[in-house]
């Protein structure tokens, strides 16, 4: 049988354990968390990720998501109120384009489908350490004392890998200097078809996206600010109603309303790291976050995870996992993957930047360009 440890069942873990499973592999994925984690909020699936989820049948039809209709960026500057640019999704032959979805209750999602497969998930075991030796098999230890081998180990344990550290020492993530704060809405912007909005104001950005086909949306407030960690733990309610009633419950256009009602309020910290040269040693290879970890800005941390999982599973061939043969496709994988993740590290740096203009003058600019560059978006001029 062609065994392959999956560390970790975030985004990429689960799917990359099913697309393998497919291909004749007899996946065992390891989670440190419970099966059940209601930390998180959500995520943005775009098109190249929906087209992953799409190799394994029925699933997209059960995301706990809302398809997105179209996008619209406003200015919240006191001084410069207005819509800077609008589109519609393009939906390629009825197929989404776009969609928001619950991070809690895809996760479950995730373990029920990997149930109906009979792919074996322990949760609450965390990999401790990965024992590199060029033999057959790879040992994992793990958190209850025991092992685990497998002639394959892929690391998809996120931004804070401890197969990563195995593989390459401990290597602290850079803290880019920008936090958010998020929350889930019920009923926020009713009456309008679903909606990305962006809100662009004086160090400061708020994204809101519909989540639920109840009008649940997610939304995020990014500000430069000094370092908070993501534990994604919701604040105690205390805080999170100082939070309701603090300076930003009075924004416009709508935003200041979205925080009457909200839930889950939580502020984390954004993080990356600086580019590896190489993501693999011997039979053991990172993918998703644990590999190439990114801000959130361009909604590409999920999406990248799965453009990961589905050439990986085009890669590995479950009838020859010789140590040859498994370097020759992680060096593949490496060259075909390295360049686009590191750019879209730096773009989505260089958005999030963007997002924090500090100054009046400054964001007045900014917001001028943003509506320059986008007017012609779906043809739909900007007012
Ligand atoms: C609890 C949590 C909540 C999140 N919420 C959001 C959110 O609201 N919005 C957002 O944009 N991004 C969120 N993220 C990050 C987002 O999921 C990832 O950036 C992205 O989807 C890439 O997926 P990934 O599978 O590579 O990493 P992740 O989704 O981070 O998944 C990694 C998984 O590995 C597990 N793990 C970690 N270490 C070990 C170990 N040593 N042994 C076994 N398992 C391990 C983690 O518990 C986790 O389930 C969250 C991540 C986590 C862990
Ligand atoms: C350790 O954890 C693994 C995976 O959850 C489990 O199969 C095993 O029985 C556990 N062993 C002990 C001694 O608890």
């Amino acid at each position: 049988m062609a065994k392959v440890i999956i560390v970790g069942c975030g985004i990429a873990g689960p799917v990359l354990a099913l697309l393998l499973k497919q291909k004749g592999f007899d996946p065992v994925v390891y989670e440190r968390g419970p099966r059940a984690p209601d930390a998180g909020l959500s995520l943005m699936l775009q098109s190249n990720g929906l087209k992953v989820l799409d190799l394994i049948p029925g699933l997209v039809d059960r995301l706990p998501g809302r398809a997105i209709e179209q996008t619209r960026l406003f200015s919240i500057l006191p001084s410069d109120l207005r819509l800077l640019a609008q589109s519609e999704s393009v939906t390629e032959k009825g197929k989404v384009s776009k969609m928001g979805v619950n991070r809690p209750k895809l996760l479950a999602l995730l373990s029920d489908v990997l149930e109906e497969h009979g792919i074996p998930v322990h949760f609450d075991t965390a990999v401790i350490d990965v024992e590199l030796s060029l033999a057959d098999d790879v040992v994992v230890h793990l958190s209850n004392g025991t092992i685990d081998s497998a002639p394959l180990v892929i690391g998809c344990d996120g931004l804070h890998s401890a197969v990563r550290k195995s593989l390459f020492g401990e290597q602290k993530p850079v803290f880019t200097g920008l936090t958010q704060t998020g929350g889930v809405t019920t009923n926020a912007f009713p009456g309008i078809p679903p909606t990305m909005h962006n809100f662009y104001g004086d160090n400061l950005h708020v994204i809101a996206y519909p989540i639920s086909d109840s009008g649940d949306y997610s939304w995020a407030i990014t500000e430069r600010g000094p370092e908070a960690k993501e534990t994604w733990r919701a604040m105690d309610q205390e805080a999170q109603n100082a939070f309701k009633t603090g300076p930003f419950s009075s924004l416009p256009l709508g935003v200041g309303q979205l925080l009457e009602k909200a839930q889950k309020i939580t502020k984390y910290g954004l993080y990356d790291r600086p580019a590896l040269s190489s993501w693999h040693q011997g039979r053991v290879l990172l993918i998703g976050d644990a590999a190439h970890p990114t801000s959130p800005h361009l909604g590409q941390g999920a999406n990248q995870a799965f453009e990961d999982v589905s050439l990986l599973s085009n890669l590995l061939d479950a009838s020859d996992l010789s140590l040859a043969t498994l370097s020759s496709a992680f060096s593949s994988f490496e060259a075909e993957r390295m360049t686009r993740t590191a750019e879209l590290v730096n773009a989505a740096r260089e958005a999030g930047e963007l997002r924090v203009v500090a100054g009046e003058e400054a964001a007045r600019q900014r917001n001028e360009k943003i509506s320059a560059s986008r007017r012609e978006w779906g043809g739909i001029p900007a007012a």
